[in-house]
């Protein structure tokens, strides 16, 4: 049978353009967030919960929302109000830029699947510290821990890169229970080539020698692309320098799953990266204590479960969350 979201709001913003439809919920949740009669309403779709304990942080429930639909930061206290675990916003970068040209995003309904090659559109770390900076003010600071991704700034070069993470990491971590590094998404040019154990290293060490007395988790996000030999040189970095878990996967730019028709340039998410990412879960769990964030075509009870079962500790939606809407959460809630 279908669910409210399903009947009634899936077709009024899938009527729209991918890129509409997503301001319009930002929008609306950014609004909600503003009233408690209207946080008190979202409420009602929130799962029980399913406390859980990771990086000494409380989770009510394991599901999280992945980074890139709350990227600046607008509409936390909703998305705590739908139930959601954990909150990572971001990616934010250090400066404010416009992402790449016009259309950017690409619903794919047949596949569960999105394409996008947004390029980390974002407001930038100055003008989201002061948002959230606003926020905690207004003393409706979301009640579960909330997670925030940085990346690279388009025209940083990559040799500066970690300069440019430093900057937003400075301005954003004492709102922050996780900072995530991102160096995973495929729309910034070079950025993956952060995940080479070189200069990764260099990362993690400027990071980690600059968290001082108020140490923060620091969470990698890896790509779904990567190669065993890669993936076993990023887990022995993490390692060494202390991080405390890792998100697998960001989307992916393998679409050898995906009819040739609907193909278009960008990184590929939902139900069609579902078995990729599962697989690096495994890997990573069977190579590393390192705990993992699971994240990569999760949309149902049973897809969500198979992260569990592959050892991811905690699990983050996005492209699920699109089709299926709230009532996703409750359903995975449920099964766990
Ligand atoms: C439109 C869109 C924008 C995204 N933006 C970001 C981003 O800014 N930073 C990031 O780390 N991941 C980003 N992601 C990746 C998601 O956080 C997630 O890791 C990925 O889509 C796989 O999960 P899914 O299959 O549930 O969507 C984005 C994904 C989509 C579809």
């Amino acid at each position: 049978m279908k669910t409210f979201y399903e009947r009634l709001v899936r077709p009024l913003l899938f009527s729209l353009g991918p890129e509409t439809a997503h301001h319009f919920t930002i929008a609306s949740l950014s609004k909600a967030s503003q009233f408690d009669p209207a946080l008190r309403a979202l409420k009602q779709f929130a799962p029980p919960a399913r406390p859980k304990t990771l990086f000494d942080l409380n989770f009510p429930n394991p599901i999280g929302l992945a980074a890139g639909l709350d990227k600046n930061g607008r509409a936390l206290p909703a998305w705590a109000a739908l139930g959601f675990g954990f909150i990572e916003i971001g990616t934010i970068t250090a400066m404010a830029q416009p992402g790449n040209l016009k259309p950017r995003i690409f619903r794919l309904p047949e596949q569960q699947a999105l394409i996008n090659r947004l390029g980390f559109n974002n407001d930038g770390a100055e003008i989201i510290a002061k948002r959230l900076s606003r926020l905690r003010g207004s003393g409706r600071w979301p009640g579960v821990p909330v997670g925030i991704n940085i990346g690279k700034s388009r025209t940083t070069p990559l040799e500066r890169a970690t300069d440019d993470y430093l900057y937003s990491f400075r301005l954003l971590r004492d709102f922050a229970d996780y900072i995530t590094l991102n160096v995973s998404s495929p729309n910034t040019p070079g950025l993956r080539g952060l995940q080479e154990p070189a200069a990764l290293s260099r990362l993690l060490h400027a990071i980690a020698s600059e968290a001082g007395s108020v140490a923060k988790p620091i969470v990698v996000k890896i790509s779904p692309d990567l190669s065993p030999v890669e993936l076993e040189a990023i887990l022995a970095a993490c390692e060494e320098n202390g991080v405390a878990g890792i998100i697998a996967t960001n989307t992916t730019l393998d679409h050898s799953s995906i009819p040739p028709e609907c193909d278009k340039e960008g990184g590929l998410s939902g139900a069609p990266l579902r078995e990729k990412s599962t697989a690096l879960v495994r890997s990573i769990t069977a190579n590393s204590k390192i705990p993992v964030i699971a994240s990569g075509g999760i949309y149902d009870a049973k897809s969500a479960r198979e992260k569990i079962d592959a050892g991811a500790q905690l699990v983050q939606l996005y492209t699920g969350f699109v089709y299926r809407g709230p009532q996703l959460l409750r359903e995975i809630v449920e099964e766990l």
